[in-house]
């Protein structure tokens, strides 16, 4: 039993040194590329279909963008992305389904309510998260946003009695 976090750490170094030693071709013991993080993400291909997001986005803005969609609408990426029949892989590029084009309305529209409306709103308490909208302000992790019935009389100051009348 005492001996067991010392195995417990011989197996985590066999496991993460390992592929970092293999990785490296390179000499020299401690090259500073050698981030566990780094293999795992693959980079996303140049993209080749964009129609209203910037052309020269980068890959890491483009991933980071589309996760926030994602995780705006509760949802995974092949929600907007089409399946490739043949290799059952997610056709990034594609624009077979209609949820990728009402995104692009949706990314259209969050634009102008944020460039056009959101701009002429001068808060000074505002936070700079309060000075924009986001998908997820309107969709808080539904991929349909949730209809809102305002509560019944409970923001009214006065006691019920009062307010109703005689
Ligand atoms: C809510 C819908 C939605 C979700 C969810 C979504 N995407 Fe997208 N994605 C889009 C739209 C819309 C475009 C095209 C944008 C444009 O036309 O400028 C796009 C474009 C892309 C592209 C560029 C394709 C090309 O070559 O033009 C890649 C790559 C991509 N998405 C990856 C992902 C990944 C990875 C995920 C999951 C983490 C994801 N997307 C989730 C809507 C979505
Ligand atoms: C101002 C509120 C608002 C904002 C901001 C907003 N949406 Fe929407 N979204 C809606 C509403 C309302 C619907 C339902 C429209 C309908 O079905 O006719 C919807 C529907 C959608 C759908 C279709 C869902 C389905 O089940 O077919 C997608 C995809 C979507 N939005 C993506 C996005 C993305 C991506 C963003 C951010 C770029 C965004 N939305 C920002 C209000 C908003």
């Amino acid at each position: 039993m005492q001996s067991r976090p010392f195995f417990v750490a011989v197996f985590f170094l066999a496991f993460t040194l390992h592929p970092l030693q293999s990785q490296n071709s390179s000499p020299g013991p401690s090259a500073p590329s050698a981030q566990p993080d780094a293999k795992a993400r693959r980079p996303l291909p140049k993209p080749v279909n964009l129609k209203v997001l910037p052309k020269d986005i980068t890959p890491e803005e483009l991933r980071k963008t589309m996760r926030g969609y994602a995780g705006a609408l509760g949802v995974e990426c092949g929600f907007c992305h089409a399946t490739n029949p043949q290799t059952h892989k997610l056709d990034f590029p594609s624009d077979a389904k209609d949820e990728k084009t009402t995104a692009r309305t949706m990314i259209a529209m969050t634009r102008s309510i944020n460039e056009q409306y959101m701009s002429q709103v001068h808060d000074p308490d505002a936070t700079p998260a309060d000075l924009h909208v986001t998908c997820g302000t309107c969709h808080r992790g539904h991929s349909m946003p949730e209809h809102f019935v305002p509560p019944p009389q409970e923001h009214h100051r006065q006691a019920p009695e009062a307010a109703q009348p005689h």
